[in-house]
């Protein structure tokens, strides 16, 4: 992992549902990763505020949640968590923009939108 993230801009998640799981990969990316660099979640359901809590710098934390098959589909819900700055948010915003997506800005509620819909 030390190796994966050296150099980095922002690291996407995506092990499975499982928040132990995750809780244990953010642990170890925040001690990895500096300050600057954002760390995104592709969690479906687990929320976003509860997996940053587990980090020193929260502020730096957001869900990215893409949607299957993820090159066909352009919409990603960005997930801004309690914590989740304004600086990371826009810069998330602006990087999804890049990969050629078109990302809402979404609370932290259960299912967040389109989940929620359904
Ligand atoms: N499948 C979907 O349609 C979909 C859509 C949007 C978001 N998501 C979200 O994406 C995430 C992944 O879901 P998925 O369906 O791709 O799951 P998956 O089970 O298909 O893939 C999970 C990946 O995590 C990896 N993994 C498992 N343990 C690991 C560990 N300890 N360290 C590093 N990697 C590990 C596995 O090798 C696998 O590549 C979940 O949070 C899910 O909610 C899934």
């Amino acid at each position: 992992m030390a190796q994966a993230v050296k150099g980095v801009v922002m690291v996407v998640e995506a092990v499975f549902e499982k928040f132990e799981l995750k809780k244990e990969i953010f642990t170890k990316l925040d001690a990895l990763c500096p300050p600057a660099v954002i760390l995104a979640s592709n969690t479906s359901t687990l929320s976003i505020t509860s997996i940053a809590a587990v980090t020193k710098h929260p502020d730096r934390v957001i869900g990215t949640h893409y949607f299957s098959p993820v090159p066909a589909m352009r919409l990603v819900e960005v997930i801004r968590g309690k914590e989740t700055s304004d600086a990371t948010a826009n810069k998330t915003v602006e990087i999804c923009r890049k990969f050629g997506k078109t990302p809402i800005v979404v609370k932290n509620i259960p299912g967040f939108i389109v989940n929620r819909f359904l």
